[in-house]
């Protein structure tokens, strides 16, 4: 099997790509460079091809595939760009799906848990969603077009995963777009105060980038179209991080409280219903927020901890 992941130089590309290839499963990474670092697939055994998903005819220059797994995206949440946010993420998003029905072979992929918009409840997928800004409409726009598509056609599974908020290796090129507990890290292991938003009780659903990885290389082998949250269903404040990492650093840093400029349009609270997650894809995630971050740090920022 072969398979072809866009936008693999990314931070969750990279990641699926290392775990297609820990199956012995070929790949194909396919990005534009734009947002990326090459690094992050320097060791890959498949082919790399560099192009645009937005070109109609991306397709061109690749091998021969057996399923797609759809990275590629702008994911700076605050870009002013609406048109580019669009035309990448839809428009580009089209052609990789025209690309998989035309062929007949499965996609798989990245939609967001943006889509939800601002709520204080968990979040399920059957629910009237409300996007909060560009990023999370482009990301609406591919759910809605594959729903639509799929209930008024026969196609190859389009699997679409809503993935939570994700934090792990290979994420650095991503600087402010990256997790919250990579950037808090980075202060603290230079002893500064970490500086989160007023009062750090916001709460997430922080997933560990390699439980998304596996969800989302095992999710081709599906044989029906699904659209899935990929979350832990376990929501963390931004004061458990904290509290996370002062323990694993040994360090007793206080939390800098400031103000959110954001706050209209900020996510106070995700949490994902797991049910579709669970019984339709048939996965869990194996690591709790500790678990995940000790692994991070330990493994990848080769951190020495308490
Ligand atoms: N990281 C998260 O917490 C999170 C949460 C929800 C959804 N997602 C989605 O997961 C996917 C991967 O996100 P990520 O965190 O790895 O981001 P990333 O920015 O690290 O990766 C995106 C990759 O796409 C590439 N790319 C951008 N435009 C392209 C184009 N026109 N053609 C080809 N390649 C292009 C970039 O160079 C980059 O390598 C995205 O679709 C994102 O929207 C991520």
């Amino acid at each position: 099997m072969r398979v072809l992941v866009t936008g693999a130089a990314g931070f969750i590309g990279s990641n699926v790509v290392k775990y297609l290839e820990s199956k012995s499963i070929d790949t194909v990474s396919f990005d534009n460079f734009s947002h990326s670092n090459y690094y992050n697939i320097l060791n890959t055994k498949g082919e790399v091809v560099c192009g645009d998903v937005t070109d109609k005819n991306f397709y061109k220059n690749i091998p021969e595939v057996d399923a797609v797994i759809h990275q590629a995206a702008i994911t700076d949440t605050t870009l002013a760009d609406d048109a580019k946010m669009v035309e990448v993420n839809y428009n580009g998003f089209l052609n990789v799906f025209n690309f998989c029905v035309k062929k007949n072979i499965p996609l798989v992929y990245a939609s967001s848990a943006g889509v939800y918009g601002k709520t204080d409840k968990k979040m399920s997928e059957e629910e009237k969603v409300i996007p909060h800004n560009t990023y999370a409409y482009s990301k609406y726009l591919c759910d809605c077009w594959s729903k639509k598509y799929v209930k008024a056609n026969k196609t190859p599974p389009i699997i679409g995963l809503r993935y939570f908020n994700v934090y792990g290796p290979q994420e650095s090129h991503k600087k402010k777009a990256s997790s919250m507990i990579y950037q808090l890290y980075n202060q603290m292991v230079q002893g500064q105060r970490p500086r989160i938003f007023k009062f750090g009780e916001q709460k997430r659903d922080f997933i560990y980038v390699k439980d998304i990885a596996r969800v989302t290389a095992e999710a081709v082998n599906l044989e029906k179209s699904v659209i899935s949250n990929v979350g832990t269903g376990q929501p963390r404040s931004f004061n458990d991080i904290i509290a996370i990492l002062n323990k694993l650093l040994g360090k007793k840093l206080e939390p800098d409280y400031i103000d959110n400029p954001y706050q209209k349009v900020y996510q106070d609270y995700t949490e994902a219903d797991i049910t579709t997650l669970t019984q339709v894809l048939g996965a869990k995630t194996e690591y709790s927020l500790e678990e995940g971050i000790r692994d991070y740090l330990k493994n990848y920022l080769f951190c020495n901890q308490q």
